[in-house]
């Protein structure tokens, strides 16, 4: 009886809705979870005891629904109410082998999922410097032929290439939007484009120079401070970008308050000069603006965007229309959206500085004049 009791008390109401809402879902079905909603114990008793012919089939359905539910909540919503009906049944008529199915299903999708959340805490590791990332989406393929799971460094291909020699054009500027293949690179297309044996080494071989991550040597990628800075200038005189070590102070890469790379200090001491585009006779569209922000709250220091700076690194595509309108004030900007990755922090805290470095944005006095800067706040509430 216990087991029943903490079977159907579960809280259920996203789930109900959710099996209730599909437009498979029975009478029987919609009935019974009705009364579980409402901890109907007269109904769901009622429903035990009469529904010896339905149980089984809808626990059976239920099953089959969860096994084909994409997302793990779902198929744990699905088979909370299977658990409920399958209790039930061994209650009322005496067989626990529906319950024993349930249970053994849970158990395994549960272990399934302990798995994939470890899976993930694995790699992540390999993501903590700013733009490392970690492709595996199509890991079973890859373990099939004994190779580890892509890592791809943003930081050392930064040294040589600015953001639109990749972005757009190559990649949009979005994880796991681009379908990036081993037959596609081979074939001179997204990687390929360059690790082609002329830009960058050949990926006709070399697997395991990107195929790496949890290899032996990985660290290099992982600490800029083992990178062979030899091979940076070898690297610049090939592509024909330009890499000056002897502008690094104490010849060390210039590391920001969290210990990151510091491209803005890099950049403007000279140390290098990456290469906006791969083809030649590319084209630059740039913007020379200044746009300045100011937070409703004056205790907070405003911030100023420079088009210039941006437009230089990134295209106009990267960041018009999907992540912002044209507009002057024509989006909203809270740190709230921009640690969800919206707004500002599309970039920030992912590949450009981390937010945690407020005083980098946040750089201007409230109510001092910003010389030339387009001002978007809008009108205090009120006018
Ligand atoms: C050598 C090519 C290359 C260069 C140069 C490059 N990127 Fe990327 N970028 C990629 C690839 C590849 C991805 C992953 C795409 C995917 O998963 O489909 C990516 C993904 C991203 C993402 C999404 C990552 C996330 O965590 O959500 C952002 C943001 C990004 N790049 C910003 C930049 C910025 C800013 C620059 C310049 C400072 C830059 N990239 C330079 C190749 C490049
Ligand atoms: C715009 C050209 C370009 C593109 C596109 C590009 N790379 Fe690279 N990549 C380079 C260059 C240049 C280097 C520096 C190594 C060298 O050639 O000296 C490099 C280095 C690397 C390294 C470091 C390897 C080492 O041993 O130092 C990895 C890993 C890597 N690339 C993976 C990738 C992956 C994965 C992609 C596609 C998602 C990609 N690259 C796309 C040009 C490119
Ligand atoms: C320049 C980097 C690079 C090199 C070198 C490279 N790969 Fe890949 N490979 C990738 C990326 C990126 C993916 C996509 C991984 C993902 O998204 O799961 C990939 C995917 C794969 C896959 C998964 C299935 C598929 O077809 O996409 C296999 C298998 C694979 N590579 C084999 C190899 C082999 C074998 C070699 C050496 C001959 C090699 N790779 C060299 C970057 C590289
Ligand atoms: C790094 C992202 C980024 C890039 C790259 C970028 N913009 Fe913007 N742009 C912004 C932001 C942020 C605003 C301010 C929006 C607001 O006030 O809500 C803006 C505003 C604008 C506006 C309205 C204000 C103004 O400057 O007159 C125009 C027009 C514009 N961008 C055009 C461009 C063009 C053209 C390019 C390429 C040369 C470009 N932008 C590149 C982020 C970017
Ligand atoms: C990448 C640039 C950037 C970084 C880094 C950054 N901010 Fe902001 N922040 C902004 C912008 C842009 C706004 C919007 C200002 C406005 O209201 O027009 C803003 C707004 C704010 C606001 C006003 C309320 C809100 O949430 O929108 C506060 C408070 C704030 N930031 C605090 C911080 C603190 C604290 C940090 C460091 C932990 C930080 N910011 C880091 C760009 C940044
Ligand atoms: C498309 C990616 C991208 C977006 C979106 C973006 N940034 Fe940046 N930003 C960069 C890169 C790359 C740098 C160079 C420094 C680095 O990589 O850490 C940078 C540098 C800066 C700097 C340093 C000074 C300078 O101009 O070089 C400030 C301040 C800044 N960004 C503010 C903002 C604010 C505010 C927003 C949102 C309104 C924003 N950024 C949106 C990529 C981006």
């Amino acid at each position: 009886m216990k087991k029943i009791h903490t079977v159907i008390l579960l809280p259920l109401l996203l789930t109900l809705f959710l099996a209730a809402d599909s437009p498979a879902a029975s009478q029987f079905r919609q009935d019974y979870i009705k009364a579980l909603d409402q901890n109907n114990f007269t109904a769901l008793e009622y429903y035990g005891r009469t529904g010896k012919k339905e149980l089984p089939v809808e626990v059976r359905a239920l099953l089959k629904e969860a096994r084909e539910a994409e997302v793990f909540d779902d198929r744990m919503h699905l088979m909370d109410i299977a658990a409920s009906m399958a209790g039930m049944y061994r209650h009322w008529h005496g067989d626990a082998n529906l319950l024993a199915e349930v249970e053994a299903f849970m158990n395994e999708e549960i272990k399934k999922e302990n798995a994939r959340i470890a899976e993930f805490e694995k790699w992540n590791r390999y993501e903590t410097l700013p733009g490392n990332l970690v492709f595996r989406e199509r890991m079973a393929q890859m373990e099939a032929r004994g190779l580890s799971p892509v890592l791809f460094p943003h930081w050392v291909h930064r040294l040589n290439y600015e953001c639109k020699a990749c972005h757009q054009g190559l990649f949009t500027m979005k994880r796991g939007v681009n379908a990036i293949t081993q037959a596609n690179i081979t074939e001179g297309r997204q990687c390929g484009a360059c690790h082609n044996g002329t830009v960058s080494f050949s990926a006709k071989e070399n697997c395991e120079r990107c195929h790496r991550a949890g290899k032996p040597g990985d660290d290099t990628l992982l600490i800029p401070e083992k990178y062979d800075l030899k091979k940076i200038k070898e690297t610049a005189a090939r592509v024909g970008s330009a890499w000056n070590p002897e502008k690094l102070k104490d010849g060390k890469f210039p590391l920001d308050r969290l210990g990151f790379i510091d491209w803005s200090a890099m950049k403007d001491n000279g140390v290098y000069t990456p290469l906006k585009a791969i083809e030649k006779g590319y084209r630059e569209e740039l913007r020379d603006n200044t746009i300045y922000y100011e937070p409703k709250m004056t205790f907070i220091k405003g911030v100023l965007f420079s088009h210039k700076t941006h437009s230089t690194r990134a295209e106009c595509a990267s960041c018009h229309q999907d992540l912002f309108k044209d507009t002057l004030g024509g989006n909203p900007a809270t740190m709230m959206d921009m640690s969800t990755g919206a707004s500002c922090g599309a970039c920030h805290g992912k590949t450009a500085f981390k937010l945690a470095d407020c005083n980098r944005c946040h750089t201007v006095t409230q109510g001092a004049p910003v010389e030339g800067a387009l001002k978007r706040t809008p009108p205090p509430a009120g006018k």
